[in-house]
């Protein structure tokens, strides 16, 4: 995992007595999980998300500590983490979990429901959903008044859920599941990035559960006054008829101009009216706070979820900065009214790490 204060590299937790937690106890691997303790007594970093695991029932330890036990133990080294001083000393994280960390079992809260509270626990705990989604301040603590609203994570936005979407249509219950066990939706378009490995896996689970996590996030929203048919109207209007631009619809400003020819000569064959794809206005990569989403997919394309094989998008190597930034402001002109983003260069510039690391890989 590439951090603010360099690279952490997730442990062997198989059960392999020398490199993994072969010779763990049942309590050792409870403190772990509960408490961000090693079997030696160290602190664990918190990219380990045991602020979420501390959530997690006795029962369910229990259940987990069983079926790690049971694998087969793989006896491969995990890497030396690359820390720079002073992150590299653990005992510092005893600051950190005063600071930031707050043991204790989930608490259901007896005005809910039974779905919400279940897709509280399992959003909360098992799915560390925030271990992404909340920002988290200069020394890695998350910022706690702004639960799910967005955060950069791992050269990627982890964008803002429930009260904090900048989704243009809101989400509904099914919009979610469907977002959650396939990893799209028609509403909102496809999963990419990071959230990728989530939705797979996700779509292992009894779809009553997805469900309840899909009641817990939405109930967070404030109530819609949004007019859903006038979103989708601007929507379809805004989705190109072919990949000729007519000479009325020519932009002025020249840097737009690039950027219009570009996206009908290199975007146009997929994203337009009649293709299957989302309408790019109701994309949270175009409408929200962050080019940096809409960036990576352009770079390196879509490898899609399990469940929606078809969506795949070829990825555009050859283009230059320039041209890249021409046609992520042409996007953000053309398919949303929101302000220009004014971080695109920078973005870009993180993006071509993103992508020459995970090449190189
Ligand atoms: C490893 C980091 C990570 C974790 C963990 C994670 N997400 Fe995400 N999530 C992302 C990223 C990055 C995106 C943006 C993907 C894109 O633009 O296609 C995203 C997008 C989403 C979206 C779509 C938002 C939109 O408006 O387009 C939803 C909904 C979502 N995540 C829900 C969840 C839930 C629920 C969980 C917990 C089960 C979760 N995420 C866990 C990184 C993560
Ligand atoms: C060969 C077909 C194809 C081409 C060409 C193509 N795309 Fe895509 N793109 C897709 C598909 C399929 C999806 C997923 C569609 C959906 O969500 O319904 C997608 C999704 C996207 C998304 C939404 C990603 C998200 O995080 O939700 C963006 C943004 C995007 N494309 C931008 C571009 C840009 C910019 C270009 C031109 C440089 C381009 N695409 C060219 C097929 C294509």
């Amino acid at each position: 995992m590439q951090t603010p204060f360099g690279v952490v590299y997730a442990t062997n937790i198989s059960p392999d007595p020398e490199n993994g937690i072969g010779t763990w106890s049942e309590e050792a691997f409870r403190r772990a999980m509960h408490e961000g303790i090693r079997k030696d007594g160290a602190y664990l970093y918190p990219a380990f998300p045991y602020d979420h695991f501390t959530l997690i029932t006795d029962e369910d330890i229990s259940a987990l500590y069983a079926y790690f036990m049971a694998q087969e133990p793989i006896p491969s080294q995990p890497l030396e983490n690359e820390l720079g001083f002073p992150f590299n000393i653990r005992t510092l994280l005893a600051g950190w979990n005063l600071l930031y960390f707050e043991p204790g079992r989930f608490e259901a809260d007896p005005e809910q429901d039974d779905d919400w509270n279940r897709g509280g626990y399992l959003v909360e705990a098992l799915g560390h959903c925030g271990a992404c989604h909340t920002p988290r301040n200069a020394l890695g603590g998350p910022k706690l008044g702004e639960r799910f609203a967005g955060a950069r994570v791992d050269g990627w936005y982890a964008t803002g859920i429930g009260a904090h979407s900048p989704s243009p249509l809101q989400w509904s219950e099914w919009g979610m599941v469907n977002y959650l066990i396939d990893g799209w939706d028609r509403d909102h378009g496809v999963a990419a990035g990071p959230m990728t490995p989530v939705v797979n896996h996700l779509a292992l689970l009894p779809e009553d559960d997805i469900y309840a996590m899909a009641v817990y996030i939405t109930s967070f929203q404030e109530d819609d006054d949004r007019d859903r048919d006038a979103i989708l109207a601007f929507a379809e209007e805004r989705e190109f008829e072919s990949q000729t631009i007519p000479e009325s619809d020519f932009l002025d400003d020249p840097a737009l101009r690039r950027g219009q020819e570009r996206f009908a000569s290199s975007c146009a064959d997929c994203h337009r009216r009649v293709s299957e794809t989302a309408p790019l206005a109701l994309a949270s990569s175009v409408s929200g706070p962050d080019p940096i989403n809409l960036i990576n997919v352009t770079i390196d394309g879509i490898r899609p979820p399990d469940g929606v094989p078809e969506k795949s998008m070829p990825r555009f190597t050859t283009m230059s900065d320039e041209e890249l930034h021409d046609l992520v402001s042409f996007i953000r002109h053309h398919f949303t009214e929101e302000p220009a983003w004014d971080n695109i260069k920078s973005a870009i510039s993180i993006a071509r790490e993103n992508f020459s690391r995970s090449s190189g890989r």
